[in-house]
Parts: C-alpha cells; structure tokens; sequence
C-alpha cells in the first residue's frame, strides 16, 4: 500500500498545524478558518476511505472529457470570457498535453485557424477576432500555437508584424503595456518576453530597460509586485522572474529573499499555496508560486550553491500533490481553486501545471517516486520558463531560431 506521506501516516500531527487564532476575529481569519475545515473534510475522507482506496488517484479520463467538450463547444456562461479566447485555446491544448492526450490533426488544424483569426492585422493578437490586439492574448496565442507545434500553427504567427506590435507597447522606463494605451505591468513584461523569445524576434533594443524596471517591482517581502510600490503576488513573481531568466538577468534580483517569500506561501495545513501573504489556499497558485522553485533551482545549482541537490526539494511538494488530488479535482472533471469552487479551464490548467512542476521537480535521478498515488497519476513535463511542453518548447525553439529576426541583415539559416 502506498501511504500518503501526511494524510495516512500522520493526520493528527497535520491538525497541529491548522491556523491559531489569535482572539480577534478578522474577515481574513474567519475565511482561513472555514478553508481548513473544509479541506479537513477531504482529507479525513480520504484517511476513513483508505483501506478501500489508498491511493491518491488523479480522474484523468473525466478531465479529458471536460476538455475536449470545451475545446468544441463553451456554454453561454464563458460569455464573460469572449476577450480570453486564445487563452481558453491554450489552457485545453496545455491540460490536454499534460495528461498525455493527443488531439486530432482536424482539431488541430481549426484551432490554429480560429487563432489566425484573432490575429490583428498590425500584429500581435487579439482576446477574439476583430479585437485589439493585447499582450496577454498575445502570449496565450503564441503558447497555444508552439504546443499544437504544426507548420500550419508556426505559419499563424506573423512575425514582423509581431515584433513591431511589441515595440509599441514598450514604454520609456522598459516595461510594456497590456495594449495601446492600456494598463502597464509585470505580466506585459513577461508576456513579450515569452513571445519574442519563442519566435525569434527580439532585438537589442526591445528589452532594453526591462529587467531593471522589473526589479525595481521586487517588494520588501521577496516577491513581485504588478508595479513598483505595490503587493508581491504569486502570479507577478512568476511573470517578473521567469522573465528575468528568459532576458539573462536574473541576477539582479535578491533571488534568496524570493526563495524565502515563495516557500513561505505554502500553506502548513491545507498543502498548497496562497498568492500573498494572509490570503487563502488557491489551486492555481500550485504553478504560479511552485513554478518559480524550479527557476530558482536551477539559477542557485548554475552559481555553484551547494547548500542544492537533486534530492534537496525547495517545497513540500508531497503537500502539494496531496492538495491538488485531494481537494482541487471537480467531481465531474476538471479542476478547481479550493474545495466548494466550480471548474473552470484556467484552474485546469494552472494546477495541473503545478502538479507537474511538484511531481518533477528534481529532473531525472528520482524519476517515479516522486508521484504521489497511483503511478498512473504522472503528468507530462513542462518548460518552465513558458508553461508549455517541454518538446513543444525546444521545436518552437530550434524551428524559429532557423529564421532570422525580422529586420536583421541575416539570411535565413537553413542548418
Ligand atoms: C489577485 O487576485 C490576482 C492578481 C493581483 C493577479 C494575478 C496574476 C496572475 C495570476 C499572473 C497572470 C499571468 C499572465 C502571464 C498574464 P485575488 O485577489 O482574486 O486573489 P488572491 O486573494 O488569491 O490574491
Ligand atoms: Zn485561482
């Protein structure tokens, strides 16, 4: 029997770490308190259950079904999300490629031609057809088309035209705006990085001032905020340090102090992370605060930290994987933020990505064992600078960088 590390073994000493109260009720203590029974609920479920069922079990083939139906046909209720599109595109494709399902060259096919269609005709992409053109659309459009990773999905992306909707949306200190005229921060920075990196348009002077004015949005706590002076979140640490890697400077940052301010935001009871400090456990933040840990790791082994090691894990990542198939799988597939949420296709996605990142963690030497339940329940590997496959990642790579950067003197390079 395979024992679930906290549950099983130990559940009376998790319950030790359940949130004390301090005699003066906030709204924030009241919210905190009510998560934990709830999750208390999953996890004494599974502990009572565990003769019958003793592995943590991740419902693959409903999750499936719940993706392929979205990927055909949304309900009126995704109404709200009409500006999201490429992004409804990319959290399927991305689910669906991390629980090893393949799609169809059709399905293929329509999707990258419905993403064509979203494509602004001076560039960069649109939340639909006939909208302006945004960067986090943008982003979400490029990642769903490198992870479909056909001819037919790379030839979508027009890439002069690309490069010049990101130049515009630069701004004088070197961040980027969402769109002309739109809001500036954290997220459009890592947005046009991802884009430009992934499809070969960067030049010089496109970042340049970049990594500064994103570590000038490093808070006095560690992490991120959207804009200097503001909170630290787990979803603008993520976007101001993989974009600080992606752009080689990563170095400028206080990276310890990041280190401390994420680990910290794992929840000592629930398993899984807030996004900032005194706020509740969310599914999502699985990869937005997990998948810096990865980054973080790999930055600190390069400068030769040796306080690291394949076996030295930065996170709890058995609490994580305990979380997520515990509490965050929506009965009729799907995933959600916390226990008595609905399913939507970013939840899905976000942490499903974070299982991945806790279940692979330290590539290669510990393999299996890091899968916590059934061996079945093992997820594809991301890239963890874009949040796509790993493969998808390296072909995008390889096909873009064989054509030269729009605008430079270089012919094509056929090698
Ligand atoms: C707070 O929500 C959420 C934010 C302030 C922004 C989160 C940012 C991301 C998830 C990153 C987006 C990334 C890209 C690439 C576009 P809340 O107050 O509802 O939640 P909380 O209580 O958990 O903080
Ligand atoms: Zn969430």
């Amino acid at each position: 029997m395979a024992l679930c590390p906290r549950c099983v073994q130990d559940l009376d000493k998790l319950q030790e770490e359940r949130f004390v109260a301090d005699g003066v009720p906030t709204l924030s203590s009241i919210e905190q308190e009510r998560v934990e029974a709830s999750v208390a609920e999953f996890y004494e479920k599974f502990n009572s259950d565990s003769d019958v069922n003793p592995d943590p079990f991740l419902d693959k083939e409903k999750h499936i079904q719940y993706l392929l139906k979205g990927l055909k046909r949304l309900s009126e209720s995704y109404e709200c999300l009409d500006a999201s599109r490429p992004w409804l595109c990319y959290w399927i494709l991305h689910s669906l490629y991390l629980l090893g399902e393949q799609i169809s060259e059709e399905q293929s096919s329509s999707v990258a031609q419905f993403i064509k269609k979203c494509q602004h005709p001076d560039g960069g992409f649109g939340g639909g057809p006939d909208q302006v053109p945004h960067l986090a659309p943008t982003y979400a459009a490029v990642n769903a088309l490198c992870t479909l990773g056909t001819q037919e999905a790379y030839d979508v992306i027009d890439r002069p035209k690309l490069q010049k909707f990101l130049m515009k949306m630069k701004t004088p200190e070197g961040a980027f705006m969402m769109h002309e005229g739109g809001e500036v921060d954290i997220r459009g920075a890592y947005c046009a990085a991802v884009a430009a990196q992934l499809t070969n348009v960067a030049t010089p002077e496109m970042f340049d001032g970049t990594a500064e004015w994103m570590v000038s949005c490093q808070t006095y706590e560690g992490g991120f905020s959207g804009l200097p002076g503001m909170e630290a979140h787990g979803g603008y640490s993520f976007c101001g340090f993989s974009a600080l890697v992606i752009l080689g400077h990563d170095r400028l940052c206080d990276i310890k102090s990041l280190l401390r301010w994420t680990v910290n935001r794992q929840m000592r009871f629930e398993g899984g992370f807030q996004g900032r400090t005194n706020k509740l456990v969310d599914g999502c933040y699985s990869f937005w605060q997990a998948g810096v840990l990865p980054l973080i790791h790999r930055v600190l082994s390069v400068q030769g930290d040796h306080a690291l090691s394949a076996e030295n894990w930065m996170f709890d990542h058995a609490a994580l994987q305990e979380y997520v198939l515990l509490c965050c799988q929506y009965f009729a597939g799907g995933l959600i933020d916390k226990p008595g949420k609905s399913r939507d296709h970013y939840h899905t996605c976000y942490t499903l990505s974070g299982l991945s990142v806790a279940q692979h963690f330290a590539s290669g030497s510990l393999g299996h064992e890091l899968v916590l339940g059934h061996p079945n329940n093992e997820l594809r590997r991301i890239h963890p600078l874009y949040n796509i496959g790993l493969k998808a990642a390296l072909d995008a790579h390889k096909y873009f960088t064989s054509l030269s950067v729009p605008g430079s003197d270089n012919t094509e390079c056929k090698e």
